[in-house]
């Protein structure tokens, strides 16, 4: 059993971006400290990673355990639960964070690609929508029962952004929308989502305003302290809120 200062976190999409700078800030900390199960869809490549688990320099306090999942395959996400299992062992899942995603284009609603859609539509939302159904046992077991669910604010449609990334954006607000309905079903659980800010990342870009040092900081600050109340609600990596 895991004891009360130690907890255990899947991240998806954790090879680079925001996934990476949320795996080494979680490794860091000493007291509590984190096992973090970094899934990736190509682990040999995975380099940062490898990294991190084979540092000696102390910097790591926690541990770190690579997986493979590729978001768009189904079969990835079945086989890379019973992998989550094995490394947990006894232990529950603390915090599910669906971080992978894709934003390919800048299309409009009515010049978009529909084969491209249906491929946003699948990793976006189908991906966090299966694998987070095929954790529940080990959520169930988990001490905090928290799903992060990693949106933007171009999913919502009060803060009236216009018709860029369409394709991107429908999918963000439909796993909005999953989120809501996963704290509705589940009173005990935490599941919200979450937008990181505009970040310079590969899908963030240069011109982006945070670093992900800066984004990932607020970020956790935020999840790890998350409570019941905060089910159901759309945040910013700085702990404010976006309307729907
Ligand atoms: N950056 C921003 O400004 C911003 C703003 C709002 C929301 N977000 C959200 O924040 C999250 C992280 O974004 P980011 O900026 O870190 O993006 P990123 O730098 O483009 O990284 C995307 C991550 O998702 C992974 N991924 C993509 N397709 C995958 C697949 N089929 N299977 C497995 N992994 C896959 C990538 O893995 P590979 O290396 O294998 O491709 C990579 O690890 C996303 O949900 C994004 O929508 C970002």
């Amino acid at each position: 059993m895991s004891s009360p200062e130690s907890y255990t976190w899947l991240i998806t999409g954790a090879n680079r971006g925001i996934g990476l700078e949320l795996t080494r800030q979680l490794l860091a900390s000493a007291a509590p400290t984190h096992t973090v199960i970094a899934a990736c869809r190509t682990p040999d490549a995975a380099s940062d990673l490898h990294a991190l688990q084979h540092d000696t320099s102390g910097a790591v306090k926690g541990a770190v355990h690579v997986v493979a999942l590729d978001v768009s395959s189904e079969a990835s996400i079945r086989a890379c639960v019973p992998a989550v299992q094995a490394i947990l062992g006894e232990r529950g899942l603390d915090y599910l964070y669906n971080n992978a995603a894709v934003n390919p284009t800048d299309d409009s609603p009515f010049d978009f690609s529909y084969p491209e859609l249906l491929d946003i539509l699948q990793i976006n939302v189908g991906a966090p929508a299966l694998l987070t159904q095929l954790c529940l046992p080990l959520i169930e077991r988990g001490r905090r029962k928290v799903i992060v669910n990693a949106t933007s604010g171009l999913a919502s449609i009060g803060l009236d952004i216009g018709a860029k990334c369409t394709s991107y954006s429908v999918s963000k607000t439909a796993l909005n929308m999953l989120t809501y309905k996963q704290a509705r079903a589940r009173p005990d659980f935490i599941a919200i989502v979450l937008d990181p800010g505009w970040v310079k990342t590969a899908m963030g870009g240069p011109g982006a305003v945070l670093e992900p040092a800066e984004s990932v900081s607020g970020i956790l600050s935020v999840v790890t302290r998350l409570t019941t109340a905060d089910s159901g609600k759309f945040f910013r990596y700085n702990g404010t809120q976006h309307p729907w």
